[in-house]
């Protein structure tokens, strides 16, 4: 059989709204062409995140009702500790509400002044906690991950040369933790090979480093070990997991992925002095150790989806729907960046509307085309995004420019994605000619594409 199917039935279902063009665009009006200031009531498909967004399964919201809601040593703490204790082989796990606050308490931990933390590519948050701790952040990505056209199977690897080089002139001391985000949000979710993970882990081991996972998507990235690294078809993705998680000091997770819940994180230590100053911020910022600002119903349903998400018949599905969307937008002559990863597909917004200037930015004209079109919502991951040089005052001209449909999980079926590829197609065969894209009427400052609003040229 090669049809992929979804793996589970419909128990549950939430109406959602057609709406007419003219009202799309009575919307995107009052949004000024931003479309996370669009209700979510008026949009018919929402890919602007795979985060927390995924629906939960009846095992997981049975745990809901079984949350032990104690404020110390619950039970739904001891199940979630063990779950994870089972899957990663780490001793110390700390609930957190998301992966940023992991990532907060790593940082505060580990992080400080005049120090240097290198990852393949930092997530948003990622960097931006990294530098609130007084670090900077580098991304060392393989040459790869920036081509668009390039079919490399692992993209989203680290540059070991680069590591090494970097390492080299920093200095050990000045560099607390080398960190591997799997997958890497950036491309889409593009993954690491075990190959890549173990060489970064010799290179730490050579110099007496740390090595940090952001481990927000690891069963996806494990799928895609085992699909595409020789040598690891016949693994379990338990199996694979595990040889990840025993790669590395510490973890953040962002559970609101592959954790399959709509709130949720994880921070993971295996330093006994670190865990504890960690656990001390956790007291003082976010909750008691064994609930970390979550409610006891939370850490059972995150217990549920730590399992879940290793099935192998859900991450074929998962990981299948995605690239199944991405074909289908190809055979289109949509022009998308290849491989798919693991979450997302990207169009590329310059070749899709070759003749929009830059500074008009065509990624997000693209987004504006495609909820007018179909009532979907997609977010700009480019020129809109990236911002201005501070120096020059310029617009910062990023490698690509991107329209990022970001897939839920068991959220969509496939007739909800071939209606995605209708509207693209529409708005594609109705507007190659189009020369002219958005002008902003507003422009924040910092990260623009929350607040920025625009006009259409
Ligand atoms: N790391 C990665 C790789 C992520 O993709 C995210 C979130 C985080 C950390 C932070 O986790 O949101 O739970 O605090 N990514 C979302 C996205 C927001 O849309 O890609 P969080």
């Amino acid at each position: 059989m090669t049809t992929i199917i979804e793996p589970f039935r419909i128990k549950s279902v939430e109406p959602i709204r057609m709406t007419t063009r003219e009202e799309r665009e009575a919307a995107l009006d009052k949004a000024g062409f931003n479309l996370f200031k669009v209700p979510a009531r008026d949009v018919l498909i929402d890919l602007l995140t795979d985060s927390g967004t995924g629906a939960m399964s009846s095992e997981q919201w049975a745990g809901m009702m079984r949350g032990d809601e104690s404020y110390a040593g619950a039970r739904s703490f001891e199940r979630f500790e063990a779950v994870l204790q089972e899957i990663t082989g780490f001793a110390h796990i700390l609930p957190t509400h998301q992966g940023r606050a992991s990532e907060r308490l790593l940082f505060e931990v580990i992080g400080g002044p005049g120090l240097v933390v290198p990852n393949n590519a930092h997530f948003d948050t990622t960097r931006a906690n990294a530098e609130h701790s007084g670090c900077e952040a580098v991304d060392l990505p393989i040459a790869e991950a920036k081509d668009p056209s390039s079919r490399h199977p692992f993209k989203g690897n680290m540059n070991v040369p680069a590591l090494e080089a970097r390492i080299g002139k920093v200095g050990v001391e000045r560099i607390p933790a080398v960190m591997i985000t799997i997958t890497n949000n950036r491309g889409g979710g593009q993954p690491v090979s075990l190959g890549n993970m173990r060489a970064v882990r010799e290179v730490c081991d050579r110099h007496g480093l740390r090595l940090v996972l952001d481990a927000c998507r690891f069963a996806e990235n494990a799928w895609f070990i085992k699909l595409r690294e020789p040598g690891q078809a016949h693994r379990t993705i338990p199996e694979i997991v595990r040889e990840v998680f025993d790669l590395a000091d510490g973890v953040t997770i962002s559970a609101k992925k592959d954790g399959m819940v709509n709130i949720g994180g994880v921070l993971l230590l295996r330093d006994e002095t670190l865990f504890q100053k960690a656990s001390e911020l956790l007291i003082l910022t976010e909750g008691y150790v064994t609930y970390g600002g979550l409610a006891g119903r939370d850490l059972e349903a995150m217990a549920q989806g730590f399992q879940e998400v290793l099935d192998e018949d859900y991450l074929r599905y998962r990981v299948g729907q995605v690239a199944q969307l991405g074909a289908w937008l190809e055979e289109e002559g949509v022009p998308i960046v290849r491989p798919v990863g693991g979450h997302a597909v990207f169009i590329d917004g310059r070749l899709f509307f070759p003749d929009i200037p830059e500074d008009e930015f065509p990624a997000q004209a693209v987004c504006v085309e495609l909820y007018k079109e179909g009532g979907v919502r997609a977010v700009e991951i480019g020129s809109n995004l990236i911002g201005r040089n501070p120096d020059t005052g310029e617009n910062i001209r990023p490698a690509m420019d991107l329209c990022r449909l970001t897939i839920p999980r068991r959220v969509y079926s496939s007739e909800h994605l071939e209606h995605v590829v209708d509207a693209a197609k529409t708005v594609l065969d109705g507007q190659h000619s189009r020369s002219r894209g958005l002008a902003f009427l507003k422009e924040a400052q910092g990260i623009r594409h929350f607040a920025s609003t625009f006009r259409e040229l």
